[in-house]
């Protein structure tokens, strides 16, 4: 869903030495953010995108800045005490209010509009959870009530709603900072991949065409962290997610943001649609599975599920787009902004921001910035820190842990997918074992055979088709590759080999 258009910007030129005093790997809503927010504050910065900026995960969201994230205070509350839930409260309120002021001050008509935000339930099973839920955010100091009425078409048993909450076009938002960036003397290379980098005084950023960047300090901002310094990817978990788009009159908004937990989280809001007075394009995500875990056919049958869900609800819809995105978690559901490892003295994490990049990412552009230029720390910034781990974070290090572990066992040990390429339908692929080495095999809707390495060039892991994307996808950290066997999403940097010897 990339409806705003952006003009280009030049890759950093092959062999090329740059000098910065900040390097932003990433230019998604993280790293434009905190590259702005430098910028503003005299720094002369340069961002590096592999893609294009504001088009990854940032570029697919569904745009709700809000400060409640379905039960995230009485989860906070329970595990971490309520001085955490408030610091959580307090930094995503600030955020939201950081963005209105900041689309103000440049004048962005990034379609920014105040609603209330809700947690809903419609059945009583969950009735408690949302009565915590309420209790817990109203301590945490939001302005937080329990309801039993929404603008919802469909009847909830309750829900926990927070006003002063927005939605807006991240994209617009986004290009914004982006040209404002450059006009501050700031630098943008997109189509840059970062491969390298070194940490000392200046850092030495390498790219896959051989250019440097040397910089006093680095942000890796490149959603999973492209470099592990911390234990990082022991610690976070990609989870990808479904969205169906519809148009539905305007008479049938309801007026919010909305999230219930039930059916394994179910989201919905709707924007301003440009192509027709009296319309409103209505937002619905879910089906949640871990990238590379979709069995045949299972990312096509959950589209189905979402789609069924919201002809149910809003009988009017009439499904215009459908896509997919994903996000990582963290182990205790708090993003990881800080400093990159507990050596480092120049490097800094934005990351895990577990659904709610969009406030984290604003909110992270802040608190990287007062890091970086010694600025007076907010109260909050301790809850973010990276390099925190807690007792109880243990288990859940374990559990991700032990799921990667399997995976990469487990994928080596179990038989090929497929017996023989013939057995490979159009559109669809397996990992088949050919002259006793196993291929990623994927065959085009037009009966092409394409081949590749099945190993992911992350650390080793076997890639998986997603045959509704038509991508490969690994299941230890997220990464993804194109048919072509080229990264989509990382942590991967390098493509998959091609193979020419399988047909
Ligand atoms: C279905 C879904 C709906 C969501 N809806 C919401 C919502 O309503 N509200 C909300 O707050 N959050 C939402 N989120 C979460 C939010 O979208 C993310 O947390 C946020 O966009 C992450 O931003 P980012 O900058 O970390 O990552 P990205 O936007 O992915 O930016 C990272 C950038 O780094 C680049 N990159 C990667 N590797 C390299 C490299 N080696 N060199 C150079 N560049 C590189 C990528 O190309 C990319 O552009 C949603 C998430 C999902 C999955
Ligand atoms: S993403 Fe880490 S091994 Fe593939």
């Amino acid at each position: 869903m990339l409806s705003a258009a952006s003009a280009p910007h030049p890759p950093l030129k092959a062999g090329s030495r740059t000098e910065v005093d900040v390097a932003v790997v990433g230019g998604g809503v993280a790293g434009l953010s905190v590259a702005w927010e430098l910028a503003r504050a005299g720094r002369r910065v340069a961002v590096l995108e592999s893609d294009r900026i504001a088009a990854g995960v940032t570029g697919h969201t569904t745009g709700k800045v809000s400060a409640l994230h379905g039960l995230v205070y009485s989860h906070l509350r329970e595990r971490q005490g309520a001085d955490d839930a408030r610091r959580y409260a307090s930094s995503q309120q600030q955020a939201i209010e950081h963005l209105a002021a900041v689309a103000g001050e440049l004048d962005v008509d990034c379609e920014l509009e105040r609603i209330p935000a809700y947690t809903f339930v419609e059945s009583e099973h969950h009735a408690e959870d949302i009565r915590a839920e309420a209790e817990a955010a109203r301590e945490a100091g939001l302005p937080a009530s329990l309801v039993t009425e929404t603008g919802l078409p469909f009847p909830v048993h309750s829900a926990v709603r927070v006003e002063d909450q927005a939605q807006f076009h991240p994209r617009k938002y986004l290009l914004a900072l982006a040209e404002d960036l450059l006009r501050r003397g700031g630098l943008i290379h997109e189509r840059t991949r970062v491969i390298g980098l070194d940490e000392g005084d200046p850092c030495r950023v390498t790219t896959e065409n051989g250019a440097e960047v040397l910089a006093g300090d680095v942000v890796v901002a490149t959603h999973y962290p492209v470099f592990d310094r911390a234990l990082m990817f022991s610690r976070l978990q990609p989870r990808r997610e479904l969205v169906v788009s519809a148009l539905v009159p305007a008479a049938s908004d309801p007026g919010g943001a909305y999230l219930t937990p039930e059916r394994g989280t179910r989201s919905v809001r709707t924007a301003p649609y440009p192509f027709g007075k009296g319309r409103r394009l209505l937002i619905v995500t879910g089906e949640k599975f871990t990238p590379g875990t979709s069995g045949q056919g299972s990312v096509g049958a959950g589209y189905e599920r979402l789609a069924a869900w919201t002809y149910e609800r809003f009988p009017d819809a009439r499904l215009v787009h459908r896509w997919a995105t994903q996000d990582n978690d963290t182990t205790d559901g708090v993003p990881y902004i800080g400093s990159f490892h507990p050596a480092a003295q120049h490097t800094w994490v934005a990351t895990g921001f577990g659904g709610w990049g969009m406030s984290g990412g604003v909110l992270a552009g802040q608190l990287l910035t007062a890091y970086i230029t010694g600025a007076t720390l907010p109260p909050w910034a301790g809850l973010y820190e990276p390099r925190r781990l807690s007792p109880r974070e243990a288990p859940a290090v374990l559990r991700f842990q032990s799921t990667v572990a399997g995976r990469f066992v487990g994928d080596r040990l179990r038989s090929s997918y497929a017996d023989s390429v013939e057995e490979i339908a159009p559109g669809t692929g397996a990992i088949v074992r050919v002259r006793g080495r196993r291929s990623a095999v994927h065959r085009t809707p037009e009966g092409e055979v394409r081949a590749l390495s099945p190993r992911c060039t992350h650390l080793g892991c076997f890639v998986r088709f997603n045959d509704a994307e038509g991508a490969w996808e690994c299941p230890c950290h997220g990464s993804r590759f194109d048919t072509e066997g080229r990264v989509i999403q990382g942590p991967a940097t390098r493509p998959l080999e091609r193979r020419d010897d399988v047909t």
